[in-house]
């Protein structure tokens, strides 16, 4: 049962890393050693799963506290771009160093990605903090977007399970947490671990969504969602193994859809709507948020999602 809105804060506190990234696009090749190449078009923006899923929150109408670290230089354009989508300020803190820069570079058939962590390096400290810790109690779901450090989540995890909060972890493609057997325990004790198929392989020692699903129920994993980008997700619960196919949209670019789709899943989650239903809406609002460039350009207001969910899977 989820805790009442009235008693709470917030909706949904959203915690991980943020990134400024810098988007280059339009290359016709990749450089040589010592060369320069042009790039057609730039774009700067906000990044981060964890600011891509509270914006994504907002947009669908829920109380988001954003936590995480910024360098100070950065602090007014994010108060601006945030407040587009109505995400405020208060849950984000200055870090020691200068905002995490991603910067991102396509040609025509490929991507790349260079990143450099920034004021993320003391985000396991801030969640030693007793501030952030009442910042996540005052919300009814938490979501972390990192690959939370073991040590954080056993001291976090138990204390919002005794509050009565739920709990999501997207931890994002990173290898080392993903094959460490040390956060077995934090996908038992997180309520709903969103991996892609990629980190779904990692998990489980095989890139196969029926053995990642194998995997999910022998681990003791009650309820696991399988992200698998155009052909939609994978649901285990105790009715077994589904498939909920993607809505067909014409699809533009996929980057932060999974994060769309973890806002999507979220909204549904706090209306404690069927689990096969909110696993539908985690996709329509992953599907939605691809018919755009960049990730939060297309995220879908309640509306849109309702539509599109309506046209793909009935009432
Ligand atoms: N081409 C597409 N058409 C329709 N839906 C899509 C498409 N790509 C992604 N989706 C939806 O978005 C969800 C998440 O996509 P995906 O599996 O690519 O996540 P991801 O790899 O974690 O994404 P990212 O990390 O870039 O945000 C899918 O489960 C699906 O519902
Ligand atoms: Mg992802």
């Amino acid at each position: 049962m989820a805790i009442p809105e009235s008693m709470t804060s917030w909706d949904v506190a959203v915690v991980g890393e943020i990134y400024a990234d810098h988007v280059f696009t339009g290359f016709a090749r990749w450089p040589g050693p010592g060369e320069e190449v042009l790039a057609e078009h730039y774009v700067r923006e906000l990044g981060g799963g964890c600011v891509n899923t509270a914006c994504g929150l907002s947009r669908l109408g829920r109380r988001v506290r954003l936590v995480g670290l910024i360098g100070d230089a950065d602090f007014d354009w994010f108060e601006s771009r945030l407040g587009d989508f109505g995400v405020g300020m208060g849950g984000i803190r200055l870090g020691a160093e200068a905002t995490g820069i991603t910067v991102s570079v396509s040609t025509r058939d490929d991507r790349s990605f260079f990143t450099w962590p920034g004021a993320n390096k003391g985000l396991a400290d801030l969640l030693d903090d007793s501030a952030v810790l009442a910042d996540l109690l005052a919300a009814r779901h938490v979501h972390f977007a990192m690959p939370l450090p073991r040590h954080i989540a056993a001291e976090l995890l138990p204390k919002l399970r005794k509050a009565g909060r739920t709990t999501s972890l997207d931890v994002g493609y990173s290898p080392e947490w993903l094959t460490d057997p040390r956060h077995l325990e934090t996908c038992r004790e997180i309520d709903y671990l969103l991996p892609n198929r990629k980190e779904a392989a990692l998990l489980c020692g095989e890139d196969d969504p029926d053995a990642y699903a194998a995997w999910a129920w022998a681990e003791g994993l009650p309820r696991a969602v399988l992200k698998l980008g155009a052909e939609g997700a994978l649901v285990v619960d105790a009715d077994g193994v589904s498939r909920i196919a993607a809505p067909r949209v014409d699809a533009l670019d996929t980057t932060g859809a999974g994060d769309a789709f973890d806002a999507g899943l979220i909204d549904a989650l706090l209306d404690e709507a069927p689990f096969g239903r909110c696993v539908e809406r985690a996709c329509v609002c992953g599907a939605l948020c691809t018919t755009a460039a960049g990730a939060l350009r297309a995220l879908p207001d309640s509306l849109q999602l309702r539509t599109l969910r309506e046209q793909t899977y009935g009432p």
